[in-house]
């Protein structure tokens, strides 16, 4: 009889934003007019710049004759996008990031889930609680529930921010600005996390998805701002939170060429040799279309769009931030991030308030024990909504709680 992964029976039964919008359907079938308010998956809803449609159509008009179609790409990213991120992204900022680098995707999601393919299955893997599920799911896809996995606890007392592991650990995830508790690492912080990852050997991956909503100047964009972070990090970044690119998928791995370790027949190897390996085998490119509207997020009217985007959805965290302290409220995140992150009312665990936010407000958020224990009595909304929806939604919050 053939054996499926069985670590998979160790995961919760549904993601946890597949057990929502069930949740959300259920309601919306009970009460066909209410006028529900979505504040729960981090999914923006501006559509996508103009600069970037453009390019769409540009690119789609390619495809339609013989002598601009594209077939199958290069798996890694075609050059024209690998070097205007790595041009804008990094080398205009300082930092020493060339094209063959970056390895474009369709999503953070993916790349985070994927890159324990490149991974002994022997590694020791720390992760926060509360934590983005993704690599608490793939990670016992992968182990199981395996003693390997260390959780990083992350509460009201530490301000949300994990401390140095104290036993060895050689992988640890860090999500900054975070998902889902909207907090972020400064400078300070990340040298000691670096530091500690040259000194012991390990491995940083660093999810940098909602970088773009940084405000404050002594939090770094990206971990290679940190000396040495190259030896020891690899970054995620995504299109999706500040060009919109949710439905489209478009995202971006880099890999150094400094990050090396050495196999168990002391050779020395490169993980961004590993993972071009792993991309060329298993992935067949970002399709060009999507790869051409990421481009045009570059230029000077697709930079100033996506500037409005991102100042767009900061404003809304700031009318859920500021309208809930006013009330009283105690919240964290919000100022460097879309995710505000709530202490729920006395007497409320994080599913009973999500079911009374949606009853009693008709609003929708993600429940902090989603993300894992530590979450247990928080709650997340996002900014990502209309401007009047959210708005509205701190009305009715501050009304009828
Ligand atoms: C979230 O709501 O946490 C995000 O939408 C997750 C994601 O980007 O996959």
């Amino acid at each position: 009889m053939f054996k499926i992964n069985e670590n998979y029976l160790q995961l919760n039964r549904n993601y946890l934003f597949s057990t929502i919008s069930k949740k959300i359907d259920e309601f919306a079938q009970v009460n066909p007019n209410a006028d529900i308010i979505r504040l729960g998956i981090g999914d923006v809803t501006k559509p996508l710049p103009a600069s970037v449609i453009d390019s769409i159509h540009k690119s789609v008009d390619e495809m339609s004759k013989k002598e601009t179609f594209r077939g199958y790409g290069p798996e890694q990213g075609y050059k024209f996008l690998r070097e205007k991120i790595a041009e804008t992204d990094y080398q205009k900022r300082g930092l020493k990031i060339d094209a063959d680098e970056i390895f474009v995707s369709d999503g953070s999601k993916s790349d985070t889930g994927n890159i324990g393919d490149i991974l002994g299955y022997n590694n020791t893997i720390a992760i926060t609680n509360p934590v983005y599920p993704v690599y608490l799911d793939t990670t016992i896809m992968r182990l199981g529930n395996s003693d390997k996995l260390h959780l990083l606890e992350c509460n009201e007392e530490n301000g949300f921010l994990p401390e140095i592991p104290s036993k060895p650990i050689d992988i640890v995830f860090l999500c900054y600005p975070n998902n889902p508790t909207g907090t972020v690492m400064n400078r300070k912080k990340m040298k000691l996390w670096v530091d500690w990852a040259l000194s012991n050997k390990s491995l940083i991956l660093f999810d940098a998805a909602y970088e773009a909503y940084i405000m404050d100047e002594d939090v770094p964009k990206s971990i290679f701002e940190i000396e040495n972070a190259e030896k020891c990090a690899i970054e995620f970044r995504s299109f999706s939170k500040n060009a919109g690119f949710t439905g489209l998928r478009c995202s971006y791995t880099v890999v150094p060429k400094a990050l090396k370790t050495i196999s168990s027949n002391g050779d020395v190897q490169s993980l961004n040799l590993l993972w071009g390996r792993r991309q060329s085998t298993k992935f067949n490119g970002t399709p060009y279309i999507v790869q051409r509207a990421a481009e045009a997020v570059y230029s000077i009217e697709g930079q100033e769009e996506v500037g409005d985007l991102v100042s767009y959805y900061m404003n809304n965290a700031a009318v859920i931030r500021n309208g809930l302290i006013s009330k009283g409220w105690t919240v964290y995140g919000g100022e460097n991030a879309p995710y505000v992150w709530l202490k729920c009312p006395e007497g409320h665990d994080s599913w009973s308030f999500f079911d009374q936010l949606l009853e009693k407000c008709h609003i929708v958020g993600t429940p902090g024990v989603g993300f894992g224990s530590n979450g247990e009595g928080y709650f997340r909304l996002t900014a990502f909504n209309s401007y009047e929806k959210t708005v509205e939604a701190v009305e009715r919050i501050n009304t009828h709680l």
